[in-house]
């Protein structure tokens, strides 16, 4: 899925929750189209000066790649797009000791990937860090979605090859991380599929208002009696 809902907090998150003199460093591991990593670097641009958004996808699209291009983000607005499988570059930016203010998790949507990712969440984050993991209520809450039997997946390298597992499905990797690592906690702050991990007592998020809805995707007619404007004439 994609965290939509979720969207108008992590941006507070960013450029209000954190202090002015830190420079934001965000991860976002499954891109698919940007939906959510697009208007993350948009907002980072716009609202700090130097900050490091590295999205990781084992396919990235070439639209994708273009928008990303064209964002005109200066030299100390770091924007990576990496072609690779999470579970291959997330002990690799462990090793680097690379640490991430914004960690979202939503690749692969089956217990053995979500609780392999999990597994570098300590090292990969700050104390003051925030994980967001999507579909851990939904479709595969309980489930396994492997994106090697996907259509459009047939023959990737990158993609990983299903592994047989008691469990299943993104809930039971959460819950499981959990009880291992009861420093942590689980937040719900909207109806939905993600759900927020933080280690205890350090919450931050206040209520933001949803964005205005319906403003963009507006039929012609309403388009042509929408208040004339400057960018009209
Ligand atoms: C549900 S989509 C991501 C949606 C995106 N987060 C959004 O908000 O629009 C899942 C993506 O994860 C990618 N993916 C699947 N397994 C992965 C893995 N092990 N590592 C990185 N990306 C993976 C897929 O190629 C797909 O683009």
């Amino acid at each position: 899925m994609s965290y939509v809902g979720y969207v108008p907090l992590l941006k507070q998150y960013l450029s209000k929750t954190l202090p002015p003199d830190h420079v934001p460093s965000v991860l976002e591991v499954g891109l698919d189209r940007g939906t959510t990593f697009v208007p993350l670097a948009v907002h980072l641009l716009r609202s700090r000066p130097r900050f490091m958004l590295v999205g990781v996808d084992i396919a990235l699209q070439e639209q994708l790649l273009l928008t990303l291009r064209n964002l005109d983000a200066t030299e100390e607005q770091l924007v990576y797009a990496l072609e690779e499988n999470s579970l291959s570059i997330l002990p690799r930016m462990v090793q680097s000791n690379t640490k991430f203010d914004l960690v979202l998790i939503d690749g692969d949507h089956n217990y053995h990937t979500v609780s392999e990712e999990l597994k570098h969440v300590e090292a990969l984050t700050f104390s003051h860090s925030v994980v967001v993991v999507d579909d851990y209520d939904g479709r595969w809450s309980t489930r396994d979605l492997w994106y090697a039997d996907r259509p459009g997946y047939e023959g990737s390298k990158l993609a990983t090859a299903p592994v047989e597992t008691e469990k299943h499905g993104v809930k039971a990797a959460v819950d499981g991380w959990l009880a291992d690592n009861p420093g942590w906690e689980l937040h719900k702050l909207l109806p939905g599929e993600p759900v927020v991990l933080t280690r205890r007592g350090v919450f931050t998020f206040d209520p933001v208002a949803p964005p205005a809805s319906g403003q963009t995707a507006v039929s012609v007619e309403e388009w042509l009696q929408a208040p004339a404007d400057e960018a009209r004439k």
